[in-house]
């Protein structure tokens, strides 16, 4: 795969946000059937590079060349017309058409379609890729969950048969089934020429998908390497410009009491739930997507009705209303979705950093602004959170970096019992040892800490004991000594309770 033809070369692109220096002369060639993974920390510049390879912004300097022929772009129009397709992370979805007329809006023409036709066509399309398994044509777009919007937004681009398209991270709302559906899905475009980009945080997936790896570190080109002629320890050194220790591994502190309790705990979405978490203790959840995690510690943090069974803190029964009441009771929750349920955009890092604490604290007590300034300073230096200052709006930040201010802003309620559901989602692998080593830090100092997570190695490096899920109940109790991939896995994908 050495002398592909190059479908699409970007060469010393520059890109600032005022003070911001997004880009610094950086580099990227997709060849046609090949695979380019980016990769870099967050914040390093990969999403701005994809935004100014789809129209979205237009670079300060540089050049692109789509067929070895100079283009430039005025608006994501030109770059479709020209062959170019950029994945959004987060698709806008029409709420009240169905998933057929989503996929083809804005490829209509004027006069329209009937319906009929069009659900034909969606549902071939679907077919064609192996996607109609998980989504229906006909479904309303207000009816389809992250992973569906994510694959609406994929058909939208493969229906228009373009000559490159690039994928942002597309693996981080896709489940199991959807993630395989998505890779050979890749391969299939790989096979019919189209020049591939890829950018993720999963290190496993770039050595299973890339041909080429293209690094950036703090807005600037690090080098291109190809997959045979590089290793994980590399990548994480062009990337972070430091060696990492590859896997985290926790010292247990002996646990203190019992701090939540839940005994045959059940509502819509999960049934007769009775676990038990200790002070000092880091609990994991492990579990398949739709096996009801979330779902758990939503149930928990007072944000879904508990049905039947008790929930207790500290031995007490409690019924927690909303999660005003659980944050009162010192539960702390960060949910999977943080910019929808937990970020305000429009807001600094500073406000959204003290928030937790402001409302965690009483009312009359008064947080000075310097308080929440060296508060959020300290996070932003500890997590490495990449923003010019802690005034800077983080609808503004990187994705990966808002989620370490969502992390952030539970971390600093200093909660007696913390509920963290996927925290290194999107995080870069840098960052992550970070937030491991917070997490055990809590746990030292008692609190009591529930992990959610799919990727198994960070369940199994960071849980004193986990509990694996299926089908919204526990299928098994594991402590880590023999917690494997393979004995959570079994229990992750137990059919007994299906039925
Ligand atoms: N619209 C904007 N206004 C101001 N700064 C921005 C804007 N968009 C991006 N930035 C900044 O540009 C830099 C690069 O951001 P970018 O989103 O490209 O990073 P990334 O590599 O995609 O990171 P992640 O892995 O977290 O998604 C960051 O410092 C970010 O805060
Ligand atoms: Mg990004």
């Amino acid at each position: 795969m050495t002398d592909q033809a190059v479908a699409l070369r970007a060469q010393a692109i520059t890109k600032s946000f005022g003070p911001v220096r997004a880009l610094r002369g950086v580099e990227l060639e997709l060849r046609a059937g090949e695979v380019t993974a980016l990769m870099g920390e967050n914040g390093a510049g990969k999403s701005t590079l994809l935004k100014i390879l789809g129209g979205d912004y237009q670079p300060d300097g540089g050049e692109l060349s789509i067929g070895g022929e100079a283009v430039s772009f005025s608006g994501p129009a030109d770059a479709r017309d020209a062959g170019l397709r950029v994945i959004a992370q987060e698709p806008e979805i029409v709420p009240w058409v169905s998933v057929a007329e989503n996929i083809y809006i804005g490829a209509l023409g004027a006069g329209g379609f009937r319906r009929s036709r069009l659900e034909r066509t969606a549902t071939e399309e679907l077919r064609r890729w192996g996607f109609d398994r998980v989504i229906d044509a006909r479904t309303l777009g207000a009816d389809l969950s992250p992973a569906q919007r994510q694959i609406v937004e994929i058909m939208r681009a493969v229906i228009a048969r373009p000559k490159v398209i690039c994928f942002d991270e597309p693996t981080s709302s896709l489940g199991d089934e959807e993630v395989t559906l998505l890779f050979a899905l890749i391969r299939q475009l790989q096979e019919e020429g189209v020049a591939i980009g890829y950018v993720s945080h999963r290190m496993g997936e770039i050595f299973q998908l890339a041909d080429r790896i293209t690094v950036l570190r703090d807005g600037a080109y690090v080098g291109t390497k190809t997959v045979d002629e590089t290793d994980h320890d590399e990548l994480v050194r062009m990337m972070v410009g430091r060696d990492l220790t590859q896997f985290f591994h926790r010292e247990p502190a002996a646990p203190g009491g019992v701090v939540l309790e839940l005994d045959g705990v059940s509502n819509e979405f999960v049934q007769d739930i009775s676990l038990s978490v200790r002070a000092g203790e880091v609990v994991g959840i492990a579990g398949l997507v739709g096996a009801g995690r979330s779902e758990l510690m939503k149930t928990i943090a007072g944000d879904l009705p508990v049905d039947g069974g008790a929930i207790r803190v500290d031995g007490k029964a409690r019924r927690f209303r909303s999660p005003r009441d659980s944050i009162r009771a010192g539960i702390g929750f960060a949910p999977e979705e943080r910019k929808a349920e937990a970020l305000l955009l429009e807001r600094s890092v500073r406000d959204n950093a003290a928030l937790a604490v402001l409302r965690s604290l009483s009312r009359w007590i008064f947080v000075k602004d310097s308080a929440e300034t060296a508060l959020a300073q300290g996070y932003v230096d500890s997590l490495r959170i990449r923003t010019p200052s802690t005034e800077q709006l983080v609808g503004r930040l990187s994705g990966g970096n808002q989620q370490k201010v969502v992390l952030a802003r539970w971390l600093a309620t200093a909660p007696r019992m913390l509920l963290l559901d996927e925290p290194t989602r999107g995080i870069d692998v840098g960052a992550k040892a970070e937030i491991y080593a917070i997490i055990d830090r809590l746990a030292h100092e008692g609190v009591a800490v529930i992990v959610v997570s799919s990727e198994l190695p960070e369940v199994l490096g960071v849980s004193d004991r986990i509990y694996v899920m299926a089908h919204g109940r526990i299928t098994g109790e594991l402590p880590r000594a023999e917690a494997t991939e393979e004995s959570i896995l079994a229990l992750a994908m137990d059919e007994e309770v299906a039925a």
